[in-house]
């Protein structure tokens, strides 16, 4: 473990933090997605994903998506959060056309407004545990400021013991834990997460599923695609994806 690192971790021991305030009402609309539809392929190969999917998520609202494997649930999230384009349809985020932005619109959008937790978590392997948290307030020139969040963040998903490691030294579940650990890091108003409890125990899961409640309360966005009973419950909303569209 680097100086940095243990200095970082020996904040976790601090006052809890509050979470930053954020602009905007809570029950006031987020994301607003209209028609949105994805093709993949082309000619006889071509796979309708999405098919005029609609989707309202508003501040401090937690939405689940369930739906079988290979009904679009991943490519969803992926339109939702800018990292793909819809062949069709409208995607507002926080008044945003996310789906008329340029390269680096997507890219500002990302950085400020989104919070990804990705089904293959997506850690970059030439960092720690904790420069992988600390990455996203990086980028958005905040490193310093998230030490302590990144701290509290790995304390309370039971990653302090293990946080100076590299992706490759790490079991699945931890690396899955980091993952939401770097997506909560900046407070953006909008998280992802693509089953984020897949690979986790129960109370790992519980902690997780409790991260992302507390995050909702506290007037973000969730919208949760996942398997997983525990999560369904807590959720204000559950849809399930079925022939290209959401249904109640
Ligand atoms: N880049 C791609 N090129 C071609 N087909 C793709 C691509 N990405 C996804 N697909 C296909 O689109 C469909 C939807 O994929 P998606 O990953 O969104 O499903 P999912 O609901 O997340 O499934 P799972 O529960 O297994 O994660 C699948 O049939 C998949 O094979
Ligand atoms: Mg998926």
């Amino acid at each position: 473990m680097t100086p940095e690192h243990s200095l970082i971790l020996s904040v976790a021991a601090g006052p809890s933090l509050v979470a930053r305030p954020i602009l905007g009402v809570v029950g006031s609309v987020l994301v607003r997605a209209r028609g949105l539809a994805k093709t993949y392929g082309e000619g006889h190969a071509a796979v309708r994903v999405l098919d005029g999917a609609d989707l309202d998520v508003d501040r401090g609202d937690f939405v689940a998506v369930v739906g079988r494997s290979g009904s679009g649930k991943s490519t969803l999230l992926h339109l939702l959060g800018g990292l793909d384009r819809p062949d069709a349809g409208e995607i507002e985020l926080d008044g945003d056309r996310v789906d008329r932005l340029d390269e680096r619109g997507l890219t500002d959008v990302r950085r400020r407004k989104v919070g990804f937790v990705f089904q293959a978590f997506h850690l970059l392997p030439e960092l720690s545990g904790i420069e992988n948290v600390l990455l996203p307030a990086k980028l958005a020139r905040d490193g310093l400021e998230a030490a302590p969040r990144a701290a509290e963040l790995i304390e309370q998903l039971g990653l302090s013991e293990v946080a100076g490691r590299l992706p490759s030294a790490l079991s699945g579940g931890e690396q899955q834990r980091l993952a939401v650990a770097r997506a909560l890091v900046n407070d953006p108003p909008l998280l992802l997460a693509d089953e984020p409890t897949g690979n986790l125990d129960e109370e790992s899961g519980a902690a997780v599923l409790d991260l992302l409640r507390r995050a909702a309360d506290s007037g973000r966005a969730v919208v949760l695609v996942t398997h997983d009973r525990a999560a369904t419950a807590l959720a204000d909303r559950v849809f399930r994806l079925e022939a290209g569209r959401l249904v109640a």
